[in-house]
């Protein structure tokens, strides 16, 4: 992308009604723009970074063995009414009636859908287990929207929900859920610590709430320092592999970590006192187990040898819009965003110091069909900016790579790579710049 025919509308100015960081960056460089409270458009900018975390859920979801579908956002009432929760849930849902006076409603989460859609197809225990999911768009009237995309009302979220014959069987989803969140989130640079949680309104026995340290989280969490040494890392994981994935699960959940609503007080303190931390944290996701809550009630059952069982479910989410907001609050310093190599929109920034140069243009224009030709997909500034102005916009927008070329270094047949987190520079053949790059992201 060339930046003179991109459409990034950058800020100068610091938003005021922007409380956070990562609400006054994603304003400032252009990601959204708020239509109503809670309510964004994704512009460019945001949008592809928004895609990416898509991207990556999708990619970990399937390779847990996990099938994508899409649900509609529109839900009628009458579902709902079958679950007992169209009058539990309260204001936080939008309704709406068509002009048939039907009464509809804006999705907050899936449970009676998925499980309709299962009740309609699924008739033999030898069609289990099965875990469906989508990324699809939530309405939830919150009392306080805030935070920019942290909180919206209109909201992107990943929801999977598991099928099972048995409980056994059903904890064996929710061990997959897990671990497959622990990649998904470093995927994504982010360390997402697993928390035991309270079920709240979906209700359920078994539930933990992943959430990264950040000193603007909404919730406050206790836990031992031992557990921010863990990193799932590259490691195969076999995810039929029902021990190892318990395995793992216990590596993460043996170590204390929970948020206020569960915390206990007396356990924590058996924690040696050094290692008792207490922050902040923003929830980017939650597993459940919740049983037969909504099977029986629906009559989601299937066959079995020995006659009918109402289905063993669960419901994982994550939340991939407030993700975007969450690393940056995660990954910035007082120049703008530090995007991690997995999410970030373009791979790297080209800055040109010198436009209309006829050979600093050319050199420009090679390292971006180089970068392109590796399979990159680079950020260049072309436009007639002040060099101190392209580099400002760079470090906001967070590239974690910038290539800068000018006359000067040319002569000598060289190009300056730097990195955005620690500012370092390397001076380097625009060849082997390109090299260094596709090196890289070929672990991303
Ligand atoms: N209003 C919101 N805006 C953006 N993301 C949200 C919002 N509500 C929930 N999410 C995200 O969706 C994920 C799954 O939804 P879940 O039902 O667990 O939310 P929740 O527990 O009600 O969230 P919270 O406690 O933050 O209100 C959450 O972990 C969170 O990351
Ligand atoms: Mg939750």
């Amino acid at each position: 992308m060339r930046l003179s025919r991109y459409f990034l509308p950058v800020l100068k100015e610091n938003p005021a009604d922007a409380q956070i960081v990562s609400h006054r960056y994603m304003l400032r460089a252009g990601m959204i723009k708020q239509q109503q409270a809670g309510i964004y458009s994704w512009l460019p900018l945001g949008l592809r970074v928004l895609r990416n975390i898509e991207r990556i859920v999708h990619e970990e979801q399937q390779r847990a063995g996990h099938i994508p579908v899409l649900m509609p956002t529109m839900q009628p009432a009458d579902l709902w009414r079958e679950s007992g929760r169209y009058d539990a849930y309260g204001p936080e849902m939008l309704r709406i009636r068509d002009r048939h006076d039907r009464d509809m409603l804006f999705g907050p989460t899936n449970e009676e859908m998925i499980t309709d859609i299962f009740r309609a197809h699924v008739e033999s225990y030898k069609q289990l287990p099965m875990t469906l999911y989508q990324i699809q768009w939530k309405f939830r009237d919150e009392v306080r929207p805030r935070f920019g995309v942290m909180r919206g009302r209109e909201f992107l979220m990943k929801d999977g929900y598991n099928f099972d014959l048995s409980y056994e069987d059903a904890m064996h989803a929710y061990n997959r859920h897990m671990v497959s969140y622990l990649r998904t989130y470093e995927r994504m640079g982010l360390q997402a610590i697993p928390m035991r949680a309270d079920s709240g309104p979906i209700g359920g026995d078994d539930t933990h709430e992943f959430l990264v340290l950040a000193s603007t989280g909404e919730s406050e969490v206790f836990y031992d320092a031992a557990i921010t040494d863990l990193k799932f890392g590259d490691r195969e994981v076999d995810f039929q592999d029902r021990a190892a994935l318990a395995k793992i699960v216990e590596e993460w959940t043996t170590p204390y970590a929970r948020t206020d609503e569960t915390h206990d007080v007396a356990l924590f303190h058996k924690i040696p006192a050094e290692r008792q931390k207490t922050s902040r944290g923003i929830e980017v996701g939650q597993i459940f187990y919740f049983g037969t809550k909504y099977s029986e009630p629906m009559g989601a059952k299937v066959n079995t040898p020995d006659g009918e069982v109402a289905v063993h479910m669960g419901s994982h989410g994550i939340g991939v819009s407030r993700l975007v907001g969450a690393i940056i609050e995660a990954s910035h310093d007082d120049r703008g965003i530090i995007w991690p190599e997995g999410v970030t929109p373009f791979h790297c920034g080209i800055v040109n110091l010198k436009q209309g140069d006829t050979a600093t243009d050319a050199a420009c224009e090679a390292l971006y069909a180089g970068l392109r030709k590796k399979g990159l997909d680079p950020l260049y500034d072309d436009t007639e900016e002040r060099a101190g102005a392209k580099f400002a916009t760079m470090d906001l927008i967070g590239l974690p790579w910038r290539i800068t070329v000018g006359p000067r270094g040319l002569k000598e047949g060289k190009v300056e790579l730097t990195r955005r987190a620690t500012g370092d520079s390397e001076e380097l053949s625009p060849d082997a710049a390109v090299a260094r790059l596709a090196e890289i992201y070929a672990g991303f």
